[in-house]
């Protein structure tokens, strides 16, 4: 063999950040991508589901897995740069803040609002990563996989991956495409992206006038660690919620009732609703059922206070979407793959 390993029942709380005790019938843990074909192929994978894994920081194994976790642990970075901007093509397993740090450390602008999000590169494109008024769509110029139901290597253009907000073509289509590696643009120098709340603040806290993009993600990291509980700490998942996008009337109602509702027009006519407002005001905010939990912190993370089964954190996840329901008429989805559930 070489280029991958397999193992059968494979523990993988250590494999997901909301650290749920679950196994995989069978793990492949993937070095070299050029050998996807050959492992996928294999009768004991070929027979059952595959779920595709990066860090697990955007999974909730709501049971075991009966089918092959492929773990992607592939690595390299590839730059071709002139004076104005690099193409970089980086393998799916490098860490993605690693890389964010890399570009900036490079001189190169365009990711330091993304900093500090947890997983792989691989996974970016899937919910088309986001944070602080930026998304990483806009960075990508293409995405490399192996596609599963033609059986061939495909190169989508960032139009055929059909980026938005928390979606791709990626997740539309999941299990299709197993992403090896993403081609990123990045230019030197670009406006930076400074309107997304407390930025402005944060930066004048840290005596910054003139920023760069280093500052930029200096703020950035600020801002992250005092909002979101560290899975290190306390198991979770980022937000467990996508926030609601609803049409123009709904949104209008739903503010006339409750002004302090933050929402967001969007470039369509609708409107972007704050979930963590909507499942504080419903009273789910640090609300605790056994081991699974509503963070005190932020009420849109779901969190895992030690032992809790991915059984009992969807049952709680569940309980929070009847609720934010049944108050205000809006149906949250969850941001995570959740599997088994
Ligand atoms: P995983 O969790 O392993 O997988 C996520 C999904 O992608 C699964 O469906 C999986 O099958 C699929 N996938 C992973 N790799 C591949 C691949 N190579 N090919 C095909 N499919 C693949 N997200 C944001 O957008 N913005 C944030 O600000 C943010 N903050 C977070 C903060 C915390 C504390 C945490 C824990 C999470 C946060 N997230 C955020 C969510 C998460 O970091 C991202 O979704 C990240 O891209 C997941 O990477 P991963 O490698 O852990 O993917
Ligand atoms: N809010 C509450 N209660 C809370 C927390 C927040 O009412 O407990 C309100 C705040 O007052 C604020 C609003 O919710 O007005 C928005 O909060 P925040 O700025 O923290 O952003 P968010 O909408 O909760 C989104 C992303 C995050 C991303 C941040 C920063 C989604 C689902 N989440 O969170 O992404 O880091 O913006 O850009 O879009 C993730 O996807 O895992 C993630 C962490």
């Amino acid at each position: 063999m070489g280029g991958y390993t397999l193992s059968d029942d494979a523990p993988l709380a250590h494999r997901n950040t909301l650290r749920v005790a679950a196994k995989a019938r069978l793990l492949a843990e993937v070095r070299d991508a050029a050998k996807l074909p050959e492992l996928l192929a294999y009768p004991a994978v070929r027979n059952g589901e595959v779920l595709v894994l990066g860090e697990g920081s955007n999974v909730l194994f709501a049971g075991d897995y009966a089918g092959t976790v492929v773990a992607m642990a592939t690595q390299g970075v590839q730059v071709e740069a002139d004076g104005e901007r690099a193409r970089i093509a980086v393998a799916a397993g490098e860490r993605w803040d690693d890389f964010v740090r890399w570009t900036l450390g490079q001189g190169y602008a365009g990711l330091e609002n993304l900093i500090l999000i947890p997983g792989t590169v691989g996974a970016a494109p899937i919910q088309n990563i986001g944070a602080y008024g930026t998304e990483v769509a806009e960075f990508i110029e293409s995405v490399e996989a192996w596609d599963t139901r033609e059986r061939r290597v495909a190169t989508l253009g960032a139009a055929a991956c059909a980026f938005a907000y928390r979606d791709s073509v990626f997740k539309r289509e999941p299990g299709r495409y197993v992403v090896t590696a993403v081609r990123f643009v990045l230019p030197r120098t670009r406006e930076l992206r400074l309107d997304y709340a407390g930025i402005r603040e944060e930066l004048a806290r840290m005596g910054v006038a003139r920023p760069a993009p280093f500052h930029v993600a200096e703020a950035v990291i600020h801002l992250r660690t005092r909002k979101l509980p560290d899975p290190a700490v306390i198991g979770n998942a980022g937000s467990f919620f996508k926030n609601p996008v609803v049409d123009a009337p709904q949104a209008e109602a739903l503010r006339r009732a409750h002004p302090e509702l933050p929402a967001w027009p969007q470039p369509d006519g609708r409107h972007k609703l704050s979930a963590a407002w909507l499942i504080e005001a419903a009273g789910f905010k640090g609300l605790r059922e056994g081991d699974a939990g509503i963070s005190n912190r932020h009420a849109l993370v779901l969190v895992n206070h030690g032992r809790a089964s991915g059984a009992e954190l969807w049952a709680l996840a569940q309980k929070v979407i009847a609720g934010v329901e049944e108050a205000f008429g809006v149906r949250l989805e969850p941001e995570p793959r959740v599997v088994g559930g």
